[in-house]
C-alpha cells in the first residue's frame, strides 16, 4: 500500500517536472548559447514553445479557431511589453517577430540592404535560381531594376488601361446576366486572366485556364512541406513549374524567331530590355522572372478585388461617395471613353478606397527574412540562422495608429502621414512589392467600372473570415449583381 501510494505521487510529481523539461527544451537548446555569448545585444522577450512545433499551436489557435488573429500579437504585448519585438519557434525555426514601425522599417529596410537579412523562404526549385524573390545582393538590385523599368514605365501602365478596361466591362455585363456571382472564383479567374494578357499578350483560352490551375499547384506547393514524393503537393508544384517554364520558353523563342510576334507587354519589355552595364536579360532570368511576377500578383489583386465588393456592400455610405466621384469622372470624359493614366489624378476619393480596402485586407499577413550574421538593432540580438517574421498586419490594425482601426474608412487617408513606417503593406525597402502600382491601378479601373453603372449585395453579410494562408472570406462572397 505504501509503495502504491508512494509511486502515485511520485508519478503525479513527475507530470510538472516533464512538463517544465519540455516547455525548456527549446528555451535551452536556442537561446541558451546566446546568454553565454558575448557578442553584444540580448534576446528579445518571448517564449519558444514547446520542443518542434514550438509555438505553432497557439498560432493556429488564434487564427484558425478563434478568428482573432491580431490577439497572437496583443497577447505578447501583455505579457512582455510593447517592445515591438518577440522571441519565438515557428514553422520549424527559431525566429524573432517585428511588429514596430521601427524595428519592421530596419528588417525591411537598412538589413536587408546591407545583406544581414535575406530571402527568408527560399524556394529555387520552385521559383527559380534567377527570381527576384530569390536572388541577392547586386544581381537583387539588377533585377529590380529591370523589373520596375518593364511594369512601370509610363507604356506600361497606360497598357494597364487599355488593355483591362474593356475586359472588365465585359465581364460585369456577364456576371449581370448570370445575377449570382461566386465572387472569389470570378475574380480569381478574371485576376489571372488579366495578369496573363498584360505579361504575354495570352486572351483567355482553354490553355490560359490550364496555366491558372499550374499556378494554383505552384501556390499550393511553396505552402507545403518541401517533400518531392509522387502525391505530394511540392511534387505536383514541381511538374506545374516545369510545364509553366515550357510554356514560357516556347513564347520567347517565337518571338525570337519572329519579330512580329513581339506585342506591347511586359514579357517584349523584358526581352528588349538593356541593363545598366549594357547586359540583356538571358532567357533563365527571364523565365524565372516572368513565372514570379504571374505567381506573386495573381492572388493578391484578386483578393483585394474580392474585399473590396465585400467592405462597399457593408458600407454604403462608402460606396455613394465612391459612385459620386466617378460618375463625374464618366461624365467629363463621355459615356463611352475609358479612363487612361492621366485620369489617376482625378481620382483622389477611389485612391483613398483602394488604400483602405489593401489596408484592412491584409492580404500579406507578414513577410520572412532569414538572418545570414549575428545582427544587433536597439539592443536586441537577431541571431544567425533564426528566422525573421515582419509581422506586417498588426501595425494596420493597431488603434495607436489607426483610430477605430476594424472600421472600413478611407477618409482616414487625409490625414494619415505614409512616412511614418506604419503602413507597409507592400513591404518596405530594397524588397518592396515592384508590383504596388499595378495592383493599385487594376483596383482602380475595377471600382470605376463597377461602381458606376451597377449594384450588388452579398448573399451572406455575415460571412466567417478565414486568416490562413491568407484573409479570404470562408465562402466566396457570393454576390446578386445586376444593373443600377
Ligand atoms: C494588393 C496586391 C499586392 C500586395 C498586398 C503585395 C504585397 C507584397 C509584399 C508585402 C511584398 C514584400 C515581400 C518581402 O519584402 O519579402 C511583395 C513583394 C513582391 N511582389 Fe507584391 N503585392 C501585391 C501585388 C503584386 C503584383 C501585382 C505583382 C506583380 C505583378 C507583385 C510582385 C511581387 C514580387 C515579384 C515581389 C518580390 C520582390 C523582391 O523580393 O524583391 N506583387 N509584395
Amino acid at each position: 500500500m505504501d509503495t502504491q501510494i508512494w509511486m502515485t505521487g511520485f508519478l503525479l510529481g513527475l507530470i510538472p517536472l516533464l512538463k517544465w523539461v519540455l516547455r525548456s527544451f527549446n528555451h535551452w537548446w536556442y537561446c541558451y548559447p546566446h546568454f553565454k555569448s558575448n557578442t553584444g545585444g540580448q534576446l528579445p522577450p518571448g517564449d519558444m514553445g514547446w520542443p518542434i512545433v514550438g509555438e505553432l499551436l497557439s498560432f493556429l489557435w488564434y487564427f484558425k479557431f478563434t478568428g482573432k488573429p491580431d490577439d497572437f500579437i496583443w497577447k505578447r504585448f501583455a505579457k512582455y511589453g510593447n517592445t515591438g519585438i518577440y522571441r519565438t519557434h515557428m514553422f520549424s525555426f527559431p525566429a524573432i517577430i517585428t511588429c514596430s514601425p521601427e524595428f519592421n522599417k530596419f528588417v525591411m529596410g537598412r538589413g536587408t540592404e546591407d545583406g544581414s537579412f535575406v530571402a527568408g523562404w527560399p524556394c529555387p526549385k520552385l521559383l527559380g535560381e534567377q527570381s527576384i524573390t530569390m536572388v541577392e545582393g547586386e544581381q537583387h538590385k539588377r533585377m529590380r531594376r529591370s523589373l520596375l523599368e518593364a511594369v512601370n514605365s509610363p507604356k506600361s501602365l497606360q497598357n494597364i488601361f487599355i488593355k483591362l478596361q474593356p475586359v472588365f466591362k465585359e465581364t460585369f455585363e456577364n456576371w449581370a446576366v448570370k445575377g449570382e456571382i461566386h465572387t472569389a472564383d470570378e475574380l480569381k479567374s478574371l485576376a489571372f486572366g488579366n495578369i496573363c494578357s498584360l505579361f504575354l499578350s495570352f486572351e483567355r483560352s482553354p490553355m490560359v485556364e490550364s496555366m491558372e490551375k499550374m499556378y494554383r499547384g505552384l501556390l499550393s506547393g511553396l505552402r507545403a512541406h518541401p517533400i518531392n514524393i509522387p502525391g505530394s503537393a511540392f511534387h505536383f508544384a514541381l511538374k506545374c513549374r516545369r510545364r509553366l517554364s515550357a510554356i514560357v520558353c516556347s513564347e520567347i523563342h517565337s518571338r525570337k524567331v519572329n519579330k512580329e510576334n513581339m506585342m506591347a507587354d511586359f514579357l517584349s519589355n523584358l526581352m528588349d530590355l538593356v541593363d545598366f552595364n549594357g547586359k540583356k536579360l538571358n532567357e533563365e532570368e527571364i523565365v524565372d522572372n516572368l513565372t514570379s511576377m504571374l505567381l506573386a500578383g495573381y492572388e493578391s489583386t484578386a483578393s483585394s478585388m474580392i474585399w473590396a465588393i465585400y467592405y462597399l456592400s457593408k458600407y454604403p455610405n462608402v460606396l455613394s461617395k465612391l459612385k459620386e466621384e466617378n460618375f463625374t469622372i464618366k461624365k467629363e470624359k463621355g459615356e463611352d471613353k475609358f479612363l487612361n493614366y492621366n485620369d489617376v489624378k482625378k481620382m483622389t476619393y477611389t485612391l483613398k478606397v483602394v488604400d483602405e480596402v489593401i489596408r484592412l485586407a491584409n492580404v500579406a499577413n507578414f513577410m520572412f527574412r532569414t538572418v545570414s550574421k549575428d545582427t544587433k538593432f536597439k539592443g536586441y540580438k537577431f541571431p544567425k540562422g533564426w528566422k525573421v517574421i515582419v509581422w506586417l498586419r498588426s501595425l494596420h490594425v493597431d488603434p495607436q495608429y489607426f483610430k477605430d482601426p476594424l472600421t472600413f474608412n478611407p477618409d482616414r487617408w487625409d490625414e494619415f502621414n505614409l512616412s511614418s513606417g506604419v503602413y507597409n503593406v507592400f513591404g518596405h525597402g530594397s524588397r518592396q512589392c515592384p508590383g504596388n502600382n499595378l495592383a493599385k491601378m487594376q483596383l482602380l479601373i475595377f471600382l470605376h467600372q463597377i461602381c458606376v453603372d451597377y449594384k450588388w449585395h452579398l448573399v451572406n453579410p455575415n460571412e466567417a473570415t478565414k486568416f490562413l494562408p491568407n484573409p479570404r472570406l470562408a465562402n466566396g462572397a457570393k454576390i446578386i449583381f445586376s444593373h443600377v
